[in-house]
């Protein structure tokens, strides 16, 4: 463990992950936040999946080993599309850690929520999509920026998709949900530096994870690993990224590395956002 979280607070939001063949973003995440010294709250509307990353967290590094905290991983079950949602996480992280230094947002819905291109959307899968990924990111970081001021070292790090800048035609409330994250880290950003807050997002590409993959190819009734290759084909490094390749962002931009960074929207796409055609 090199550190570079040791002693701060991170609050995950979607730490637990969909059921699949590789580990997804959020639970990605948070085991590197843990191994980099982070004290972690972990939030799921799906609380076992939460406690599945608190138990993986445990296991990797060992709960009070290395002078480590023995609830060093909270697990909570929020709903962050419920009114009171982002106001509970707080109030977990406050009670369990007394104060929070890094605001992870990786929630996000797509396919499998009922999207579809502008003509074929309904005002249904509309409104729960742009609920669950831009009004509830905004809510908890209305609710979470006051405590981030408190913290020397508050960052908020929101996960967009690159699906916000590049085609994505059949996801168009995804695309406008994404956008919207954009959009937001870049206010939070400006209105927060003055204080220390910097906020920043990351925009992945084609991730092998179970939401990207296999929910995917389950809803276009394709075989996986077949959709698998065809994605890592569109990716001018060959390979779709992993879990891990979005943590690592994820880390960077919230630790002090990124120190003098805020305002960015960071393409983590193997070049994806370089290509034409
Ligand atoms: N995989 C890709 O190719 C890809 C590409 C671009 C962006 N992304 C983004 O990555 C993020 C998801 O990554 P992941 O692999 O961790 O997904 P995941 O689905 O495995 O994990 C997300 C977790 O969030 C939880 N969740 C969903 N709605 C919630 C709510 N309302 N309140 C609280 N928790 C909720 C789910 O239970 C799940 O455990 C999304 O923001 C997605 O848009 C993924």
């Amino acid at each position: 463990m090199t550190g570079r979280l040791a002693g701060r607070v991170a609050v995950v939001v979607g730490a637990g992950q969909t059921p699949g063949a590789n580990i997804g973003n959020g639970r990605a995440t948070a085991i590197t936040f843990a191994r980099e010294g982070a004290s972690l709250v972990l939030v799921d509307r799906d609380v076992g999946r939460a406690e599945d990353t608190a138990a993986a967290i445990a296991d990797e590094i060992g709960s009070g080993s290395a002078g480590r905290d023995a609830r060093a991983a909270v697990a909570v079950g929020v709903d962050i599309t419920d009114d009171d949602g982002p106001d509970r996480l707080v109030a977990v992280a406050l009670e369990a850690f007394g104060r929070i230094d890094v605001l992870h947002n990786n929630v996000g819905v797509g396919v499998g929520a009922g999207d579809g291109p502008p003509h074929h959307l309904s005002d249904d899968a509309y409104d729960r999509i742009m609920d669950v990924n831009l009004r509830s990111m905004w809510r908890t970081c209305r609710a979470a920026v006051p405590v981030l001021r408190d913290s020397e070292h508050g960052a908020i790090v929101n996960v967009s998709s690159l699906a916000a800048v590049a085609s994505a035609g059949n996801l168009t409330a995804y695309k406008l949900s994404k956008a919207g994250v954009n959009a937001l880290t870049q206010n939070l950003a400006l209105t927060n530096a003055k204080y220390g807050v910097r906020a920043n997002a990351i925009m992945p590409g084609f991730v092998d994870t179970p939401m990207g993959v296999d929910s995917a190819a389950e809803q276009l009734g394709v075989d996986r690993d077949e959709y698998a290759d065809r994605r890592a084909r569109m990716v001018p490094l060959g390979r779709q990224g992993s879990a891990w390749d979005v943590a690592n962002a994820a880390l960077f931009l919230a630790s002090d590395d990124a120190a003098w960074i805020t305002g960015v929207v960071l393409p983590v796409d193997g070049g994806q956002s370089s290509k034409l055609g």
